[in-house]
């Protein structure tokens, strides 16, 4: 694995002229505007580089770009992996192991998620605190690569305080609400039924989606502190829950995206 890693992390090496970022960010389904604020120096297509996993999913465009994003440097995931395609686990994380092997020392993850806490609503923006996993594994799962972290992580603060705490005064700043909840990830393709919104409600999620919980595993593991946020792109209360489909997602992404935009611009730096 460490092999893998190294050649997949040369390779961006050799393209980019041995750029070095500081922080990593990926971006979730129907919000990869960021992109658009960043300065971009290089980009990359996940099917160029050794040993990556390549996208399935339309919505996600698959490149790796590297830049400055408020004068600072990073790399973004453009499109990222999920359980439902069929990766590994392994392979799901892989990118978030080689942005560590590239220098990234804080990580910035984004995704759009069904809301459970009644006081939300479609197109606000929540805070991951914390999460339960509901994928059918995890990625540290096997014998442990000691070069990248220890056997048995610590799970007590995933996310790191001082961000949350600093995304809320930049939200307080800019006068819009940030909502704080706990993120359950299940493995989709498919939307969860009225009793598995209900079961998650009951077991303590704010917000459910299909993604993030491995890469944030595989970033604590290495040490790599976290900050992760969900667009509420639609709500699953029993009163408020209907028939969702791809576009509306994207249309509740859409009308958040501007602030979430903000939000990681301006966290990036003040980092
Ligand atoms: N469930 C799971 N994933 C999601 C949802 C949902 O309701 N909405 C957006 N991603």
């Amino acid at each position: 694995m460490m092999q893998l890693l190294q050649e997949s992390t040369s390779y961006i090496q050799s393209k980019s002229e041995g750029f070095v970022p500081e922080f990593g960010i990926i971006l979730g389904t129907g919000l990869g505007a960021l992109v658009n604020e960043v300065e971009v120096y290089h980009t990359l297509s996940y099917a160029d580089i050794p040993n990556f996993p390549v996208s399935t999913v339309e919505s996600h465009s698959g490149k790796l770009i590297l830049g400055l994003l408020a004068g600072k440097r990073v790399v973004v995931m453009q499109g990222r992996f999920h359980y439902y395609e069929g990766y590994t686990m392994e392979q799901l994380v892989f990118p978030v192991r080689v942005m560590k092997l590239l220098g990234v020392k804080k990580l910035f993850v984004s995704n759009a998620a069904g809301g459970l806490n009644p006081r939300f609503n479609t197109s606000d923006l929540m805070v991951i605190t914390d999460h339960i996993n509901l994928l059918p594994g995890n990625p540290l799962i096997g014998k442990n690569i000691d070069e990248l972290g220890p056997r048995f992580p610590d799970m007590s603060e995933v996310y790191d305080e001082d961000m949350i705490r600093e995304a809320m005064v930049i939200a307080e700043d800019a006068d819009f609400d940030l909502s704080e909840g706990v993120y359950a990830s299940a493995p989709g393709p498919m939307l969860e039924t009225k009793a598995e919104y209900r079961y998650l409600s009951i077991i303590g999620a704010d917000a459910v989606g299909m993604s993030t919980v491995p890469e944030v595993i595989a970033a604590r593991h290495m040490g790599m502190p976290v900050f992760a946020i969900s667009v509420i792109t639609d709500m699953c209360t029993p009163d408020r829950i209907k028939k969702v489909v791809l576009a509306d997602i994207l249309e509740a992404a859409a009308i958040a995206e501007p602030r979430l935009t903000m939000l990681i611009r301006e966290l990036v730096k003040r980092s």
